[in-house]
């Protein structure tokens, strides 16, 4: 396996997908892990990730030393590239110019070097920096440079270390999965002897050894990755697993039914239903700050599962299908907050439980891809992901049961011509949101002033950067004219034209 620190770059965890990609495990963790932590770890490779600081800041994230001194391969990526070769005792600074930001073309310098072997002489690579290495350390090579960075890969074939200030890990960079093909394995020599059963294989040894005899309550959200997480731990501990799935007022339509069904029936699962709506809604009532709203139905949520494991006998655990893509944008120590999503940023300081988070390495393709090595049905796994403060995200304002229903019946109506257009598999995620926006229309000669729905549609691989969808303009039209007809108070229908970033998915 390969151990990637942490150093607190947005990018850093695609590093370790690229790598599980090879088939080799590869996972991030923390930058403050001790030698003896790593020690016990033993990786076959360690990468030291990008980040936003500065090495010569008096605060920065620093390494230990000692870890060059292990003998094992060793990459730095930008920010990591720039610590080892400071550390070393090569030397950093600001760039002369503005930085270098975007794709640039990189020329290598190291004839027979390994690093950037099977790669062409001149390739594009993506830039994102401010600092440059400006003297390299004892042993250290230049492998390749660009003209605003003669210094952008170093190497020590001996010691087997070696930085690259682009980012390798992004497809911007050309040859990017080559050079890290390079160091796990020509470097390296890992072994690709990983893959989506190995790590059901894992994580079900994993929940065994932490939970023992104890008992696990887990939150059913209804999205694909509560379920997952559902199936996976009934894998692994059967009817040690009790599931509350959370009637909260904020769900589609017909939603609570569909789960019950299949979580429940097909898969076995045993599950309390709570219907909590009034719950839920009087807590929400003219609450109109969108992190407010995702801090009260967050909390909320662990205070219901609170509530409710008191009645149950012996619960230690609480699982939760969070994601990556939760955990590094409701921020990280060294990444910022976007948005709290509720299963991380909702959570008090006093949690009666210790959490299970058996998917928070993954993105939502890989879970995707978990989900069907467990065997779940295609239509459920391939289900669009749908936010845990539901329909509460998508009405802008404060929430009220008519503005609930105006949601409810949008979305029905959108999700309903998807289908039949047979564009499901086509768009990631679908739904419409309820403005706030109410302006002028007419409708059979009179005057109407009423609220516009806003429709998203996107295309995403796992959520961290999407596109709109580009609907065709028949399907729009017919989609515009029902809402209109169908659902009460609408006169105006617009479509959320814009990719994230800017915009993120979701409206609040
Ligand atoms: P954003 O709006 O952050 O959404 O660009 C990215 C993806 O995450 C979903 N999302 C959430 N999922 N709890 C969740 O479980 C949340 O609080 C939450 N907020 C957003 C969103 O639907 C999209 O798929």
């Amino acid at each position: 396996k390969v151990l990637v620190l942490d150093y607190g770059s947005q990018y850093n965890q695609l590093i370790t997908r690229r790598i599980r990609e090879m088939g080799v495990f590869s996972e991030l963790k923390s930058r403050n892990m001790t030698i003896a932590e790593i020690k016990a770890y033993n990786p076959k490779a360690i990468i030291l990730s990008g980040g936003p600081m500065s090495v010569y800041e008096a605060n920065a994230f620093k390494v230990d030393k000692a870890i060059f001194d292990l003998g094992l391969p060793i990459l730095g990526v930008c920010y990591g590239m720039q610590l080892m070769a400071q550390t070393l005792g090569g030397k950093v600074e600001a760039n002369p110019g503005n930085g270098e930001f975007g794709q640039t073309i990189l020329h290598q310098k190291q004839p027979d070097g390994l690093l950037l072997a099977n790669t062409p002489a001149s390739q594009t690579v993506l830039m994102s920096h401010s600092d440059n290495v400006v003297n390299l350390p004892d042993g250290f090579v230049v492998a390749g440079g660009s003209d605003a960075t003669p210094i952008a890969a170093i190497a020590d074939d001996q010691r087997r270390l070696y930085g690259v200030q682009f980012h390798a890990e992004t497809t911007l960079s050309e040859h990017g999965q080559q050079i890290l093909h390079n160091f796990v394995f020509d470097i390296a020599h890992a072994e690709a002897n990983w893959d989506m059963s190995g790590f059901i294989d894992e994580q079900i040894a994993h929940i065994r050894e932490v939970v023992g005899d104890k008992k696990v309550l887990l939150g059913l959200s209804g999205g694909v990755d509560s379920s997952v997480v559902g199936v996976l731990l009934h894998k692994a501990i059967g009817n040690q697993l009790t599931s509350i799935f959370v009637d909260h007022g904020l769900l589609r339509k017909n939603e609570a039914e569909q789960v019950m069904e299949m979580m429940g029936q097909q898969f076995g699962l045993n599950i309390i239903k709570v219907d909590a709506q009034e719950r839920f809604l009087s807590k929400l009532a003219g609450i109109t700050d969108p992190e407010q709203k995702r801090k009260i139905i967050g909390n909320e949520f662990i205070q219901l599962f609170n509530d409710e494991s008191t009645k149950l006998d012996g619960i230690e655990f609480l699982a939760q299908g969070t994601l990556y893509t939760d955990v590094i944008e409701s921020g990280t120590d060294t990444a910022q907050t976007i948005k709290s999503h509720h299963n991380v940023g909702g959570l008090p300081e006093d949690l009666q439980f210790k959490l299970i988070e058996p998917l928070n390495t993954l993105f939502k393709d890989e879970v995707r891809e978990l989900g069907e090595a467990l065997d779940m049905p295609h239509e459920m796994v391939w289900r669009q992901p749908f936010p845990g403060p539901g329909l509460g995200i998508r009405i802008l304002g404060d929430i009220t049961e008519d503005k609930l229903e105006i949601v409810r019946d949008s979305d029905w109506i959108l999700r309903d011509e998807i289908s039949k257009a047979g564009l499901e598999a086509d768009v990631w995620q679908y739904f419409t949101v309820l403005t706030g926006v109410r302006s002028v229309g007419v409708m059979g000669d009179y005057r109407t002033y009423d609220y516009t729905i806003a429709i998203r549609a996107i295309t995403s691989v796992d959520g961290m950067t999407a596109d709109f969808a580009q609907l065709p303009w028949p399907l729009l039209q017919k989609i515009s004219a029902r809402i209109v007809n169908e659902v009460g108070h609408i006169n105006r229908v617009v479509y959320d034209i814009t990719a994230k970033p800017p915009a993120t998915v979701e409206w609040e």
